[in-house]
């Protein structure tokens, strides 16, 4: 068949804003795919009971990951549901059964990504995580492709949506440190664990990612100068304030004489600065390259539609490749070139 089989690992946050997507703007994604039907086959969740929004038909549903993995009719599997181990092996197991991958896991990307990427490079599978830095901004993308002529030297950035909008509650608001956490809980931005968030983890982690394709650098999490935002209190955005500064959880990655170099931590900026008017659960990178001077890419970081957006974009690009016949997928080889690709291995 020429529909291409999605299985979903995951149906939370994210996972439901995916389905928004690929719902409500079909027209845009067979315009830009080829007209390519795109048809969800198996979703993989905890609780089979639990009530969600959205249109899935709860047949859909199972708790046994290999109904996905093992599922022939499906060619791409989207991993939304977070955690390292599960992740990992299940994303490994899809890719030794061909299948490309698509995930929004920065955990695992951080942790795992080289040897993911070298997997799915010898499967001839694509495995692309846009979603997984700055949600919604195209970061990652833009990297690798954008600027890929470049030589850049420093990132800069706010790349925890959670951690900012709890920063701009506690400023604007005056809200507490809790009360700011349980809203960001609330709206969906924060980790099901949020100690990563506050401890500074995530934005590590992604920081780690952005340091590796902007650099083409081996970076690795323990080599990151860390420190979050436990330690923040009401007082302290008050005193820098009452300064002319605003309290930010900022990322750095600098490629100098002796490498590179990764740090997350809170930083007064001056509330001239543009880093100090990102919002709420908003994220900005600044990208910094030789030739092409200083760049900044702003938009929100977290949360189920632009995370989404992230996700189904990658989506798209693995079936344009499908389409081109540059990455294997068993949907959409005719016989003949099923043979061509055999004698290439
Ligand atoms: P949620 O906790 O909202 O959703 C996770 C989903 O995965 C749930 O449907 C859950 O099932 C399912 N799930 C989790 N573990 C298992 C398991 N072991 N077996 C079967 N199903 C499982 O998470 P989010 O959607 O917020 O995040 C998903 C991923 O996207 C994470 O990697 C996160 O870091 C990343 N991300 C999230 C963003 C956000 O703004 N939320 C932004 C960018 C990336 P059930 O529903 O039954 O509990
Ligand atoms: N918990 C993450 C954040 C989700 O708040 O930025 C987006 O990666």
């Amino acid at each position: 068949s020429d529909k291409i089989g999605i299985g979903l690992l995951g149906l939370g946050t994210v996972g439901s804003g995916i389905i928004h997507i690929l719902e409500h703007h079909k027209k845009e994604l067979m315009a830009k795919t080829g007209a390519a039907d795109v048809d969800i086959r198996r979703v993989l969740v905890r609780d089979l009971e639990k009530q969600r929004d959205g249109h899935v038909n709860r047949d859909l549903y199972t708790t046994r990951a290999e109904e996905v993995l093992e599922d022939p009719n499906i060619d791409l599997v989207v991993e939304v549901m977070g955690g390292v181990e599960e992740a990992r092996q299940y994303i490994e197991k899809a890719l030794k059964n061909r299948k490309h991958i698509v995930t929004a896991n920065k955990d695992l990307m951080a942790l795992h990504g080289d040897e993911l990427l070298a997997l799915a490079d010898r499967q001839n599978c694509e495995l692309l995580y846009e979603a997984s830095v700055a949600g919604g901004i195209p970061i990652l993308r833009s990297l690798t492709e954008g600027l890929a002529s470049d030589r850049i030297t420093k990132m800069i950035g706010i790349v925890n949506g959670t951690t900012n909008y709890m920063l701009t509650k506690m400023t604007q608001e005056e809200l507490s440190y809790d009360e700011a956490l349980q809203q960001a809980q609330e709206l969906g931005f924060a980790e099901s664990d949020p100690t990563a968030d506050v401890e500074g983890l995530d934005a590590a982690r992604k920081m780690v990612i952005l340091a590796r394709l902007g650099f083409y650098a081996s970076v690795q999490l323990d080599e990151v100068h860390l420190k979050g935002m436990t330690a923040v209190t009401a007082e302290d955005i008050a005193f820098g304030q009452q300064l002319g500064y605003t309290l930010k959880l900022i990322g750095l990655a600098e490629r100098n004489e002796e490498g590179v170099e990764v740090s997350v931590e809170p930083v007064f900026i001056p509330d001239s600065h543009p880093l100090a008017s990102v919002h709420d659960e908003y994220n900005a990178v600044y990208v910094y390259g030789e030739a092409v001077g200083e760049t900044m890419f702003y938009g929100p970081g977290a949360g189920s539609l632009p995370t989404a957006t992230a996700v189904v974009s990658d989506v798209v690009s693995v079936i344009r490749q499908i389409r081109l016949g540059t990455a294997k997928a068993e949907v959409n080889l005719s016989a003949d070139e099923e043979t061509v690709l055999k004698k290439d291995e």
